[in-house]
């Protein structure tokens, strides 16, 4: 935990810290050690000895699967999106999985779609043999239930712990494990107001309700999934004067531009205390 002096929130009365949750390990940061975790258990105790997962060309959940399988002893299947990348020079995220021992299959968009559907699971089941399915993202129930162990890592007072937001197992998860009192703002890094209804979904899935109080911020997006703006751009790059600290821009700098211009709006009251959690 670092707190920031930063004056957009200190002339507001607000404390902000940051939560380097991405130091967990370096290879499987974050969000990516909570979600997987029970995962990992559960494919061992029944029996798996492969995980298969799906993600677009630059996933970090696919990265960190891979490193995940290369660690703890699975073999690991990749379903990537596109199935023009098949046989062209992998990029950097698909060369690091396939070093960490991932085979990768490429499907077209149509059934990528299909990802979620049990009879595409059995058509891949009878080409690559068992495995045990970890969704897109990562988000399900096990993931949930990792990342609701976070809250009670967390060691000043604080009021409000944000997030970045992209299938939302993350947020429901911080938002599960919340002690009463305290709140949850998840940043969506997709275009679109679908996520609230994904985060309270995984809760009831999760633990058949919905539990902790958030919300979703729909506002941080930039223009979608992956797209940035000079605005986020020089954000990043002034926090990084400021504090040394480097934001990527697809999560966790639109989070922290996202929380900052909250502040600056007054949207929080004077002497909220912020966590901004580091999620990779
Ligand atoms: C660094 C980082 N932060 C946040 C997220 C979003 O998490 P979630 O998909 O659980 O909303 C991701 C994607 O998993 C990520 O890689």
């Amino acid at each position: 935990m670092h707190e920031l002096h930063d004056e957009r929130f200190t002339a507001r009365g607000l404390r902000l810290w940051i939560m380097r949750d991405d130091l967990i390990h370096p290879e499987l940061p974050g969000n990516k050690f909570r979600k997987l975790k029970y995962n990992l258990a559960a494919a061992r105790d029944s029996g798996h000895r492969t995980l298969l997962t799906f993600g677009g060309a630059y996933s970090n959940h696919i990265r960190a699967t891979a490193a995940a399988g290369a660690l703890y002893g699975f073999a690991t299947i990749g379903v990537i999106r596109g199935d023009e990348l098949a046989g062209k020079p992998l990029n950097p995220s698909l060369a690091y999985a396939a070093e960490r021992g991932m085979r990768l299959v490429f499907v077209d968009r149509a059934a990528y779609r299909r990802r979620a559907e049990p009879a595409f699971l059995d058509e891949l089941r009878s080409q690559h043999g068992d495995f045990f399915a970890i969704p897109e993202g990562g988000s399900n129930p096990a993931a949930v239930r990792g990342c609701a162990e976070l809250p009670a890592e967390i060691d000043v007072p604080y009021d409000l712990v944000a997030v970045p937001c992209g299938t939302g197992g993350t947020l429901a998860g911080i938002a599960a494990g919340l002690p009463a009192g305290k709140s949850a703002v998840g940043y969506a890094v997709l275009k679109g107001d679908f996520l609230a209804r994904d985060v309270a979904e995984l809760q009831r899935q999760t633990y058949g309700e919905n539990r902790g109080d958030w919300r979703v911020d729909n506002s941080a997006h930039c223009g979608g999934y992956a797209r940035t703006t000079h605005e986020l751009r020089a954000f990043i790059a002034d926090f990084d004067h400021r504090h040394d600290i480097a934001l990527d821009e697809i999560y966790v700098g639109k989070m922290l531009h996202g929380l900052t211009r909250a502040a600056e709006r007054g949207e929080f009251p004077p002497g909220t205390d912020i966590v901004a959690v580091k999620t990779g």
